[in-house]
């Protein structure tokens, strides 16, 4: 496999015009139901509240809302990842397999499950890269998620994927001897996201994966991501706050506010033609997109004004 070296450039678009292109002709690959999640603490807190939504192949797929509104509760309950007091009371998850196989995820348990979380689902989890191992060798820790779900792997074929990984990721192979402390931020990010790529999922579900990192740094990472689903063909359900940059890098956005998904459409009709009125304030409250570059996110106005006000 040839090593990916991604141009960290901080300016310029992170996706071609092919832009939503991903969408056309492709199947769905996970799809979620009505699905409500509660954590059942006193008083009960209504996490996730009837959420449906379909995951195509291939496909990015931002989930976009502020703080507290429920899109890692959300990502735990699409990849069976919920532990008590969450629990999911209503709604239906089913993971369409390559082969043509449809799995009822919540029903899922024991070695299917094993079989199903990592393998065909991954996650970087929130944090991620503050949560490496800092007494073990990355060759180790990405040893351990292979040693894991592929027990008829050789420690040299182990060696071999690892290495692989990382070059996938733009991390050089020597740092396979590294730990966490000796790795700058994005590179233990790098780490994470490889150890997600272990087993070929075919979603990957991110949960705030650049936040912490510079900008620099960030859009590196992002471009990686970019080049890495196009060449791998998963999906992606992309979680942040950051509704700037989902405009940039999703085929469609999911805008979530207190628990339920207020909005769900093309990145293009959300920056031209957002219909919420929530999602209309999320657009204004960044200041990138206002003014003169964000002139035309409503269309027709033509005065640069595009949150809820006199205008509007
Ligand atoms: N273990 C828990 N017990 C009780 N309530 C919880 C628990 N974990 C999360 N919550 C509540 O569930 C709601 C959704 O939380 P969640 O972490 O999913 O939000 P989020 O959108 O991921 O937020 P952030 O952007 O800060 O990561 C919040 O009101 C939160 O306080
Ligand atoms: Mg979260």
């Amino acid at each position: 496999m040839t090593a990916i070296t991604a141009p960290d450039a901080t300016t310029g678009p992170l996706t071609s015009d092919a832009h939503g292109a991903y969408l056309v002709g492709k199947e769905p690959v996970l799809t979620a139901r009505g699905v409500s999640i509660d954590y059942e603490v006193e008083p009960v807190v209504h996490a996730v509240k009837d959420v449906s939504l379909t995951l195509h192949r291939g496909e990015i797929l931002g989930l976009a809302g502020e703080s507290g509104c429920g899109k890692t509760t959300l990502a735990y309950g699409l990849n069976r990842l919920l532990k008590p007091p969450a629990l999911l009371t209503s709604g239906a998850v089913t993971f369409h397999d390559q082969g043509g196989e449809d799995i009822d995820v919540v029903a899922l348990s024991g070695d299917a499950l094993r079989a199903f979380r990592w393998d065909k689902v991954s996650m970087v989890f929130q944090g991620a890269m503050n949560s490496l191992n800092p007494v073990i060798s990355v060759r180790d820790q990405i040893g351990d998620v292979l040693k894991t779900h592929r027990p008829g792997m050789s420690r040299a074929q182990r060696a071999v994927r690892s290495a692989e990984l990382l070059e996938l990721v733009g991390v050089d192979p020597v740092r396979l001897d590294s730990y966490a402390h000796e790795l700058s931020g994005g590179m233990r990010q790098r780490v994470m996201i490889a150890m997600a790529l272990a087993l070929n999922p075919q979603v990957m579900i991110m949960d705030e994966p650049t936040t912490a990192l510079d900008v620099v740094v960030q859009r590196g990472i992002l471009r990686e991501i970019m080049r890495l689903r196009e060449q791998l063909e998963f999906a992606v359900v992309f979680i942040t706050h950051d509704l700037p940059l989902l405009l940039e890098i999703s085929d469609r956005i999911a805008v979530m506010l207190r628990g339920e998904i207020v909005e769900l459409d093309t990145a293009e009709s959300i920056f031209q033609s957002a219909q919420h009125p929530y999602t209309r304030r999320l657009l204004g409250s960044f200041p990138s997109l206002t003014g003169d570059r964000g002139s035309f996110v409503r269309t027709g106005e033509g005065t640069g004004e595009h949150q809820e006000g006199p205008h509007a």
